[in-house]
């Protein structure tokens, strides 16, 4: 039994004390979001950060962000929303915990991995929750390149960047708009279609995000949600070698195993279901949604991935990052 009588020092705002535990734990989590907060935080209007539109709350805590003081031995994971992270980020929890699969159900992944530029009213900050956890720290963020606080380049530190298709991140993003209630409201896939192509959602254009990060692919370790999902053992034998770290090859299908998306759909340290349902409500669409590549191929119509089409090619013209649209 986890919560709250044995909550972590981390404890942050999503589970509000409550460990990762089972969906029958998560129950204890009593809702302790006042009116007041609620207004602050569910379905807020995206605001303006430095040109890039973001939650309001998280944009109120970003002198902190800005400041922010990496270790050397932290490593970020860096992505675009919807684009792999709970999923790089379980991978990256189990290497740094050699695969031991009780250690990796000591608590939620949103705690074991903390969001850098989360601020929500009156609970734990992504910052706040980093000072408490242990070095070396796992340390996940959706901000695009030219917002990382330079710390993370100025100590040398360890980032690992996961980019997804455009049009299953669209897809993905949508469902996760009408659970997630952080967002504002998604309208009609088609209305949230636009939004995404203008860049007119939390974290701005996935093209720019994208490819700034491209730019950095040097100083790091670029990879593809499809690779993943094509060949999970080579793409971790990457992020091993990009780590200096070895593992016996029974670890590594452990890893695998309790990676997949079957097993993270059910383990509540993984599948976000110790949320507050206020804040995300799986009844209208679960976290771990789907989990493939090419499910954009039964939302979109024909003119709209027309359309799709054209507008990645226009944004992506010059380029030499190549996405496949299924695998
Ligand atoms: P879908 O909505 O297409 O299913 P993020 O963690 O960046 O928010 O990304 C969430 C997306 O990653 C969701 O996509 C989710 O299902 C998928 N995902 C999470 N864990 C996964 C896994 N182990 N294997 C494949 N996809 C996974």
């Amino acid at each position: 039994q986890y919560c709250p009588r044995q909550s972590p020092g981390t404890a942050a705002i999503q589970s509000r004390g409550c460990g990762a535990a089972s969906k029958e734990d998560s129950q204890c989590c009593v809702d302790p979001l006042s009116a007041m907060e609620q207004e602050n935080v569910i379905r807020q209007e995206l605001e303006n950060l430095h040109g890039i539109p973001l939650y309001k709350s998280f944009i109120e805590g970003w002198s902190q962000v800005k400041a922010f003081q990496a270790h050397p031995d932290d490593l970020l994971i860096s992505t675009y929303p919807k684009s792999g992270t709970t999923w790089l980020s379980e991978i990256m929890d189990m290497i740094y915990h050699d695969g031991d699969v009780e250690k990796c159900r000591r608590d939620a992944i949103y705690n074991r991995v903390p969001f850098l530029e989360m601020a929500v009213p009156k609970v734990p900050s992504g910052i706040e929750q980093l000072e408490n956890t242990p070095s070396p720290r796992l340390v996940k963020t959706h901000l695009p390149v030219q917002l990382l606080p330079t710390s993370f380049w100025e100590k040398d530190c360890k980032i690992i960047y996961m980019a997804r298709n455009p049009k299953d991140v669209v897809i993905s993003y949508y469902y996760f708009h009408q659970m997630a209630k952080i967002h504002p409201d998604p309208g009609t896939k088609a209305e949230f279609l636009e939004n995404f192509m203008a860049g007119k959602v939390a974290y701005g254009s996935w093209y720019d995000h994208v490819c700034g990060w491209w730019e950095k692919k040097q100083k790091m370790l670029y990879l593809f949600y499809e690779d993943m999902k094509k060949d999970p053992w080579w793409e971790v034998q990457k992020i091993l070698e990009f780590l200096g770290k070895e593992l016996a090859e029974e670890t590594v299908e452990r890893i695998l195993h309790y990676t997949s998306f079957q097993e993270m759909k059910k383990n509540p340290a993984a599948n976000y279901e110790t949320m507050l349902p206020t804040l995300m409500d799986h009844s209208l669409s679960p976290f771990l949604r789907k989990g493939i590549s090419g499910d954009w191929k039964d939302h979109f119509t024909v003119a709209q991935n027309e359309r799709f089409d054209q507008h990645y090619q226009e944004c992506m013209a010059g380029s030499d990052l190549h996405f496949q649209m299924e695998v």
